[in-house]
Order: C-alpha cells, then sequence, then structure tokens
C-alpha cells in the first residue's frame, strides 16, 4: 500500500505526515482535505528519472500533467529536473505559471481544437504529438500563420492490448488515440508531415494504458514503435530522434499490491530501444516516459470527516464521509479500490468491522470503499485514504454544488496551502444572473458565514 513516505503515528495515535499531524491539518484546513508530502514527490520523481538515465543516458522524464496539476506541486517537479505532459490549453497555461519551460512541454490529445494549438506553437511548446489527420491540416496551417516550423512526433495505435481496465487502455486495437499501425494510416500520416514545410517528424510516441504492472509491454511496445520507425525511415531517410512510449508504470492501490519495480520497467525499456537500433541502424533516440500517477499518487493522502451511519440488516453498514465521487470519482468510474485508516487515534489492538465507506454526493454509486474492514468509526473520527494523489483532484467536480477540497503541502514539520477550499461563491462565479435584491441580501449572508481557507 502506497502510503507518503513520511507517515508516522504521533505519540498520541495521531498520523503523521511530513511530521505534521493530520488531526492539526483538518482543524486547521476542514475537511475533506488533499494533503502532499513534498520528500515523497521528489523521491519518487528522482527515483523514475535516475533509473531511466541509469538503464539509458539519452532519457528524459516528463510528468503527465493530467494526474494532477497544481502550479505549486509542478514547481516542484520542475526543481528536479521533470518535463511536463500536457493536454489542454488549460494545462499549458498551469504548466507556465508553474515556471516549465515550454520546450520541456509536450502536447498530446485526441482532438485538440484550432485555439489550443496557436497557443501551444504561441508558447513554444517543444513537441506535439500529432494524434489525427484533422490535426495534421490544423497545426500545419497555424505553424504557417506564425512563420514557425514545429517540431513533431506521431502518435500510434500499436494495437498493444494491457491487461488493465477497459477504460484504462489506450493502445488496443479499439482505441480513439493515435494512428493505427496496422493499416497504411500511420504510414500514409507520416508522409503527409513529412511533404509539409511546416511539421519536422522528430519521433513517435504511444501510450498503451495506465496502471500497467508488466513492463514488458513497454518492451512491446517500443517494438512497435521501431518497426514502424523502421518503415518510415526505409520509405523517407526520416530517423526516429524521439521515442515516447507513454506512462502507465503500475502502483499500488490498496493494501493488496505492490508497485512495478521502476528498475525492471526502465531496464526492458532500455533494451528494445537499443536492441531496435542495432538491428536497424539507427543512432539512439531520446527516449522520454512521462508516468503521472506513479510519480504523484503515492505523495497525496485524502482526509475526511466520518458523519453519519446507517446499517442495512443483514447487509452491510454504511459509514458516510463528507467527500466522495465529486472530489475522487475512480471507485465509481473504474471500480478503482481504495485502502484507508484512521487518522485521529492509534486503532491498534481494536476488533475490527466490516463497513462500506459511503460519499455525500446523491448518487447510489457514490461509494468510497466497498467492504472494508476498519475500527469502529464514531461520527467526527477522521478517516485517511493514501493513493489519493493522482486523478482525484484532477477529475473532480463541484457535483451537488459543493466546493471541492483545500490541498496543502507537508515538509518538515510544517503545511503550506497551495489551494483553498472553494467557497459557494467560487461555485457561481461564472453563472450569468443578476440576482433579485433581497436574493443578493440571503446570498451575502450566506457566504459571509461560510468563510474559505
Ligand atoms: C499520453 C499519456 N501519457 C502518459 C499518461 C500517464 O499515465 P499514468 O498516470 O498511468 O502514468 C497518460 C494517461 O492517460 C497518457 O494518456
Amino acid at each position: 500500500m502506497s502510503w507518503p513516505e513520511t507517515t508516522r503515528r504521533s505519540a498520541e495515535g495521531s498520523l503523521e505526515f511530513g511530521g505534521v499531524s493530520a488531526v492539526d491539518l483538518a482543524r486547521e484546513y476542514g475537511t475533506p482535505l488533499y494533503v502532499f508530502d513534498e520528500e515523497t514527490l521528489r523521491n519518487r520523481a528522482r527515483r523514475i528519472r535516475d533509473a531511466f538515465l541509469h538503464a539509458y543516458e539519452r532519457s528524459r522524464l516528463v510528468y503527465a500533467g493530467k494526474a494532477y496539476l497544481s502550479p505549486a506541486l509542478m514547481h516542484i517537479l520542475l526543481e528536479e529536473g521533470i518535463g511536463l505532459d500536457v493536454v489542454s490549453g488549460g494545462e499549458i497555461f498551469a504548466g507556465l505559471r508553474a515556471g516549465v519551460d515550454p520546450a520541456e512541454m509536450i502536447f498530446h490529445g485526441n482532438n485538440k481544437s484550432r485555439a489550443e494549438l496557436e497557443e501551444a506553437v504561441a508558447a513554444g511548446v517543444g513537441l506535439i504529438a500529432i494524434d489525427n489527420d484533422l490535426e495534421i491540416a490544423l497545426l500545419e496551417s497555424v505553424a504557417h500563420d506564425s512563420g514557425r516550423i514545429v517540431e513533431v512526433v506521431l502518435r500510434l495505435n500499436p494495437g498493444v492490448d494491457v491487461h488493465t481496465h477497459h477504460k484504462m487502455r489506450t493502445g488496443a486495437v479499439d482505441s480513439k488515440f493515435g494512428f493505427p499501425v496496422w493499416d497504411s494510416q500511420a504510414e500514409e500520416a507520416a508522409t503527409r508531415i513529412f511533404r509539409s514545410p511546416r511539421l519536422d517528424l522528430v519521433g513517435y510516441h504511444a501510450h498503451v494504458g495506465s496502471q500497467i504492472f508488466d513492463p514488458m509491454l513497454v518492451a512491446r511496445t517500443i517494438d512497435v514503435i521501431m518497426k514502424f520507425a523502421g518503415c518510415v525511415h526505409r520509405r523517407w531517410g526520416v530517423l526516429p530522434k524521439v521515442v515516447i512510449p507513454g506512462g502507465g508504470f503500475g502502483v499500488a492501490d490498496d493494501a493488496s499490491g505492490a508497485d512495478v519495480p521502476i528498475d525492471e520497467w526502465a531496464n526492458a525499456a532500455a533494451m528494445a530501444i537499443e536492441r531496435a537500433c542495432r538491428d536497424q541502424g539507427f543512432p539512439p533516440p531520446v527516449l522520454i516516459v512521462e508516468p503521472g500517477r506513479a510519480i504523484i499518487g503515492p505523495a497525496g493522502v485524502a482526509l475526511y470527516s466520518i458523519g453519519s451511519r446507517k446499517m442495512v440488516p443483514g447487509i452491510r453498514t454504511y459509514v458516510s464521509i463528507d467527500g466522495g465521487m465529486a472530489d475522487n470519482i475512480r471507485p465509481a468510474l473504474y471500480g478503482a479500490r481504495y485502502a484507508a485508516t484512521l487518522a485521529n487515534r492509534d486503532p491498534a489492538g481494536e476488533p475490527l468491522k466490516r463497513v462500506t465507506i459511503a460519499g455525500k454526493y446523491c448518487e447510489s454509486g457514490d461509494v468510497l470503499i466497498d467492504n472494508v474492514f476498519l475500527p469502529e468509526l464514531d461520527t467526527g473520527d477522521l478517516l485517511a485514504v493514501p493513493m489519493a494523489g493522482a486523478y482525484c483532484l484532477a477529475m473532480a467536480s463541484n457535483y451537488n454544488l459543493s466546493p471541492r477540497p483545500a490541498v496543502v503541502i507537508v515538509a518538515n514539520r510544517s503545511a503550506r496551502l497551495i489551494r483553498r477550499r472553494e467557497t459557494y461563491d467560487d461555485l457561481l462565479r461564472s453563472d450569468v444572473f443578476d440576482p433579485p435584491v433581497s436574493a443578493a441580501r440571503d446570498d451575502r449572508r450566506l457566504s459571509a458565514k461560510k468563510g474559505s481557507v
């Protein structure tokens, strides 16, 4: 199970992260609260970066910002020499805000708009991963209008099926991402790009999915990419300067698993790329890997307060928390399985009971953890859920018009707020409506009561 590396129990029994007590954090910032441990974030980024550099000298690590792109957290990753994979104009904007050099960004997405491509080109984003025919035409036109030559990689659909949740597979035959390599589509796309005076085809990309635990799948993906690179080289003489086999390194979500061994992954990637270069006489390209979850997932913990409790005789006991699918939709979306522990007292030695942790939102499917063994939970107890750093806040919504949680970073016994809890005013900020005078008065009273941290 992936708790932050600094997780401890204090003498009083409270869980601590980065030397800061969960009880103090909840008191100061309220719950639900997302807590990121700076040491874990840095260590994980360094370990992945170093494993790849050790296995293959020409490696580069970029963080897949879709896992959770907070300027403050990204700034920490930047200090570790890590670039950024973005999938929208908003992520480019946040990356720039964090101080990322746009040349260190890779822009992905299966339906980038012209406006987003213009933003990327104007900002000087280093690489654009071309995903479809429309995009070739759009990007050509954007590059022409801006008078630039844009470096691109071609996103391939390698037809590599991985054994992960079907909603997390991106490289199987039936996928909306990339150009299929098994018919003429990818080669025709490469030809169009090669013929364009405005687009410079520097390499290839494929990302086959998330939560992958078998490193040989990355080797297979690289084999397919390099085979395709060989076809393009024979036809047009274009060498692959950059090869990107995506991210997707598996991380244990709950108590039952272990992370993928990153050295094995890096070695498998290095061996596949070196073998292909030897076979085809290519000079070694730059290898870029773009994990999201494996960097940020275990650095984050969600803290919730326990509220109501309901027993359905002979079936189950529901214990409700003050968050749920609006801050973490993964259990509802993917059936993702989480672990949890009591954060405000040490439950060691207490008998465990089987309960279902329910969210507070108006959906029966809003269940955070089904059938989990926990000590007796009382109203006001604090529940800590590990592995909450990835794809939770990134997919958070204001469902039921709920303000999204505050976010803090902990390090060296202190906490720093990096995102304040949303207020009711934030919820309606984008609505265009002039309230009647009386409603405006009530509205002011409510927002005055509901202060933010
Ligand atoms: C193109 C691309 N790269 C990298 C990732 C990161 O995946 P993960 O967070 O599983 O490492 C994704 C996730 O969807 C992706 O689509």
